[in-house]
């Protein structure tokens, strides 16, 4: 390969190094807002699992599903299909399923509605189908979910449960996987520049929100305070 065509792949790394940083600076954030498990109440650690299914169990083949759509990038399809065949052939919604439930924190109606306000923005946002922002949120989203899976395993297990295949399986870090969705995000930006109007951080931080203020914390215990 001449060093012409290695130059943009180079580039492409770079900024999807640079890209990832500031992700991973996002995160540390979120994590630094985490309480220790054992500091919870019992009810605190139903409602973080309750809210947390009621977000993930119907929509994350959704969420990679609008992504896939919203992208055409050679590197960025494959690793979403991968995802994808993944989620089906070994029905993580049922794995999330069980996880919960062996928590007994299956949500009610109370836990879906806590949710709903945040969740809606993340879903029309994605409906938007703008490939880059939607990439980079997915990218945000699966750094963050291995990261996350020990808190969400010992706040089941602080609840009595044995059931841990969920958080066993996204637990795996999968490096390669993250770091191919930062390089097919900065791919993806290089074929469809940004405007300037439009906010790259748009979708990260609508995830974030929901993870936060709809999932971490309890709406409804905002709302009674
Ligand atoms: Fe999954």
């Amino acid at each position: 390969m001449s060093t012409e065509a290695l130059a943009p792949q180079l580039q492409d790394a770079s900024l999807g190094a640079s890209i990832q940083q500031q992700v991973v600076t996002i995160i540390d954030d979120l994590f630094a807002q985490l309480r220790d498990p054992k500091a919870l109440t019992s009810d605190e650690r139903r409602g973080i699992i309750a809210r947390y299914s009621s977000v993930l169990e119907g929509n994350f083949i959704y969420w990679m599903t609008a992504t896939y759509l919203a992208t055409d990038s050679e590197e960025a399809r494959p690793i979403l299909i991968e995802n994808l065949y993944e989620e089906v052939r070994e029905s993580h919604p049922v794995m999330l399923r069980k996880f919960t439930i062996g928590a007994n924190a299956f949500p009610t109606d109370t836990d879906s509605l806590a949710v709903d306000a945040d969740l809606t923005k993340v879903r029309l946002f994605l409906g938007k189908l703008q490939g880059v922002q939607s990439l980079l949120t997915m990218a945000f989203f699966e750094s963050f979910i291995q990261r996350f899976m020990p808190y969400l395993a010992d706040l089941a297990v602080a609840q009595g449960s044995t059931e841990l295949e969920y958080t066993d399986v996204h637990g795996v870090c999968d490096v390669a996987h993250s770091e191919g969705l930062f390089r097919a995000t900065a791919l993806e930006m290089t074929r469809h520049p940004l405007g300037a109007e439009s906010d790259l951080f748009e979708g990260v931080d609508l995830l974030r929100n929901l993870i936060l203020h709809s999932i971490i914390q309890d709406p409804a215990a905002k709302l009674a305070a």
